[in-house]
């Protein structure tokens, strides 16, 4: 056992509110995110608040109470900061700003920012200085947009009194996903640059032994982790020394659980089935044991033939491990 918090992280496509509501019963973890929520020249509506994050029916917790963060994405101050007011009137509890998204498709905004530290401290500002200080403030970056030398000037500019802490994804924006391109050292000389907000450490944290290393190189006991939810859908208790790895079968299981929780929403049926091979497919980039059932998997189109699927692999590997 440790004194790790460990937060699940905004997934864009990934972590919805159902996957969020299966992901966080088995977690563990102390928080988690919304999928990032734009905000453009207008401010977001109520209605996109409340379709994209369920968990405001209930005081903005997942079903197992994990507490959830609103994050929005967005490069107008003020803007930015009249929807912090709408989230937060709505039920947040706390705002996260999202300057990590690479992707080319939001324009001027996610990690585009990190080119303008200017730009960032006038949004982190405002939104700071317009929202109720009961709520807390976070902000999500990555190291740098083209050289992680740019993290100190960028960690200055958003270290702005309020804030409650910085989580750091440990690539720069031109690094992408790159796993070498990964550097949990760089986070070590910020923390002297925050005025003492909290930095949570990101990228890669997929294991109770990648939490520890990830703490002797940065100094941080607050990880943030994404990907690696599927693979080890106990993620947050694992790394905490709280629970062993789950055995393959449980992650099957869960599997079964993210179809279940599919199907009572209101998505098609080829919706289930293609989240649930996204569930698999993310599970097996760790349990590499997984791909050749994830192929008969993916070649199934329905759910009845999905879950007996599962099933019947269930029972083999329940079989596999007694045998052992
Ligand atoms: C499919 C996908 C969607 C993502 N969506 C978001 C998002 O909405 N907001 C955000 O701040 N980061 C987003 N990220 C980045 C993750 O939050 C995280 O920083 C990144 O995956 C590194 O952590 P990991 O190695 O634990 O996955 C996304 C990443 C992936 C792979």
């Amino acid at each position: 056992m440790n004194n790790y918090k460990v937060y699940l992280a905004p997934l864009e496509g990934l972590a919805d509110g159902p996957m969020r509501k299966v992901l966080c019963a088995h977690g563990g973890y102390d928080l988690c995110f919304s999928e990032f929520i734009r905000v453009t020249d207008l401010v977001v509506s109520e209605k996109t608040l409340l379709r994209e994050i369920p968990e405001y029916q209930n005081d903005c917790k997942t079903d197992d109470g994990t507490p959830l963060r609103v994050q929005l994405l967005g490069d107008n101050p003020k803007t930015l900061a009249q929807s912090a007011v709408i989230a937060c009137n709505l039920g947040a509890k706390s705002i996260d700003l999202n300057f990590g998204c690479p992707s080319r498709f939001v324009h001027h905004s996610g990690a585009m920012l990190l080119k303008e530290p200017e730009l960032l401290h006038e949004i982190v500002d405002t939104v700071r200085q317009t929202l109720d200080p009961k709520y807390a403030l976070s902000v999500k970056i990555r190291l740098g947009f083209l050289d992680k030398s740019e993290a100190p000037q960028i960690v200055k500019a958003i270290s702005v009194p309020g804030v409650e802490e910085i989580t750091i994804h440990c690539r720069t924006r031109k690094d992408l996903y790159k796993t070498e391109a990964l550097d949990w050292s760089a986070i070590r000389p910020l923390h002297e640059l925050t005025g003492g907000i909290r930095i949570v450490a990101n990228g890669n944290i997929n294991s109770y032994q990648e939490a520890c290393d990830c703490e002797k190189l940065t100094l941080c006991d607050h990880f943030m982790c994404g990907r690696g939810a599927f693979p080890e859908p106990n993620l947050g208790y694992v790394i905490k020394g709280e629970q062993q790895s789950y055995p393959l079968s449980k992650v099957l299981q869960t599997a079964i659980e993210v179809i279940e929780v599919f199907s009572a929403t209101t998505r098609t049926e080829k919706t289930v089935m293609d989240r649930a091979k996204q569930f698999l497919g993310y599970a097996r980039v760790h349990r590499s044991e997984l791909t050749p059932f994830f192929k008969d998997f993916c070649r199934c189109t329905n759910v009845a033939d999905g879950l007996k699927l599962l099933e019947n692999q269930i029972s083999k590997e329940e079989l596999s491990v007694h045998e052992i």
